[in-house]
């Protein structure tokens, strides 16, 4: 159900009353997140792909890996994908087993790929043939076989912000088709130990159409006959991440039916694959799931603007100020009764980039004020830093 007002009160879920949270907090800026979103949104996936007999939810760690929502995807079944040997080690202290775990990133250092092949996980996302050949040496060294799957290019064009395009030429991600002789005598080198285990794509986040994702997987499937008839049959084909959520939006049906949506082009385009099918999901399953909360420290009004400066900022949800993002900003104590005025919502960070939301209608605010930063439960607190010295926002679950 996630966020709602009840008699005027903001809730997220049933029972979390976030003005009562934040009167404990305080007012200090704080990540609240709802578990049982996050276990909707996580069946509502898997049914959607129930028509593939074998499917692996490998959730990207890195869109929230606050520790009580690693323990919860791992209650509910789902594998991890994860982009460090940090992120690694997160998820095998929070319930993960190595064989759980697939490794992507483009600048795997010795250590992590080490780090990988001690832990035994269950593969490694290889971006460049310079890579493939630093694991196929340092499982030699090691006397191991490691298991590995090449990620491709597979070069369309999603619709989405330019900087959260992953699958373009252009892109530093992944590997071109034209790679794949060269790739071929790298795996060929090491024959004990590097063991072709399959192909993967990411071709970018925050997708709402799905065209390129279906001409990307179209164009995997080649790129796996190629290697078949190569003598490298795979039996795993990984589609990545990527699917959207309608931030602006509080009706939830529209996610609902992308979810579904996602899922019947993925099972046309795979049913007849016969191995692992697997997909990296991230911002569909936790995006809405959390919000982040603050108070108005100050009304301020030039002859320009009105400006609602609030005690948390791009230093704890950096999306705004990286992506232009668009996040709904919704006061936690409603009233009918206030008149509407227009602000733009900023930070205490010294960076004009320092905003939640510009010339933002909304009831009109005082000092003191608790606001709610929605759907920010992706990529907000796992990119918050410490810029200018702040403090870290908490984060808080609610079960
Ligand atoms: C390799 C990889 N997989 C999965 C994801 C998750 O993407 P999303 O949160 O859009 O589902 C990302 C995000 O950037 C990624 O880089």
């Amino acid at each position: 159900m996630s966020l709602s007002y009840q008699e005027g009160r903001l809730f997220l879920g049933a029972s979390g009353d976030l003005q009562e949270i934040m009167e404990g907090n305080e007012g200090h800026p704080c990540y609240v997140y709802d578990l049982n979103d996050i276990r909707s949104r996580y069946e509502k996936l898997c049914e959607a792909l129930g028509g593939l007999q074998n499917l692996k939810v490998h959730y990207a760690l890195k869109a929230n890996g606050n520790p009580q929502v690693l323990q919860h995807f791992k209650s509910m079944g789902s594998c991890v994908d994860v982009v460090s040997a940090g992120e690694m080690t997160l998820a095998l202290k929070n319930g993960f087993i190595a064989k759980d775990v697939i490794f992507s990133g483009v600048a795997k250092s010795v250590q992590e790929i080490n780090a990988a092949i001690d832990a035994g996980i269950k593969q490694i996302n290889v971006e460049s043939p310079q890579e493939l050949r630093r694991i196929g040496e340092l499982a030699k060294a090691k006397g191991q076989s490691m298991l590995v799957a090449l990620r491709m290019n597979p070069e369309v064009n999603p619709v989405t912000h330019p900087y959260i395009t992953t699958g373009m030429s252009e892109n530093k991600f992944g590997m071109d088709r034209s790679f794949i002789p060269e790739l071929v005598r790298i795996l060929k080198e090491f024959p004990e130990s590097l063991k072709l285990r399959g192909l993967t794509m990411h071709i970018g986040s925050q997708l709402l159409d799905l065209d390129a994702m279906e001409e990307a997987i179209h164009k995997l499937r080649s790129i796996d006959h190629e290697l078949e008839v190569l003598g490298f049959p795979t039996e795993s084909l990984d589609i990545g991440g990527g699917v959207g959520i309608h931030y602006d939006s509080l009706d939830y049906e529209k996610d609902f039916s992308l979810i579904k949506d996602y899922g019947a082009m993925v099972e046309k385009s795979l049913k007849d694959y016969d191995g692992e099918v697997m997909i990296e999901p991230g911002r569909v399953l936790v995006g809405r799931a959390g919000v982040l909360l603050c108070q108005v420290e100050y009304i301020k009004r030039t002859p320009y603007k009105t400006f609602a400066i609030v005690n948390t900022g791009m230093h704890h949800l950096m999306r705004p100020a990286l992506y232009q993002a668009n996040h709904r900003i919704l006061p936690l104590l409603k009233s009918e009764a206030a008149p509407q005025k227009i602000y733009d919502l900023v930070g205490p960070i010294c960076e004009s980039t320092d905003f939640l939301g510009k010339n933002r209608p909304m009831q009109e605010l005082k000092q003191g004020d608790f606001l709610a930063i929605c759907d920010a439960g992706a990529y907000g607190f796992s990119m918050a830093n410490n810029y200018n010295h702040h403090a870290l926002p908490q984060e808080i679950i609610l079960d």
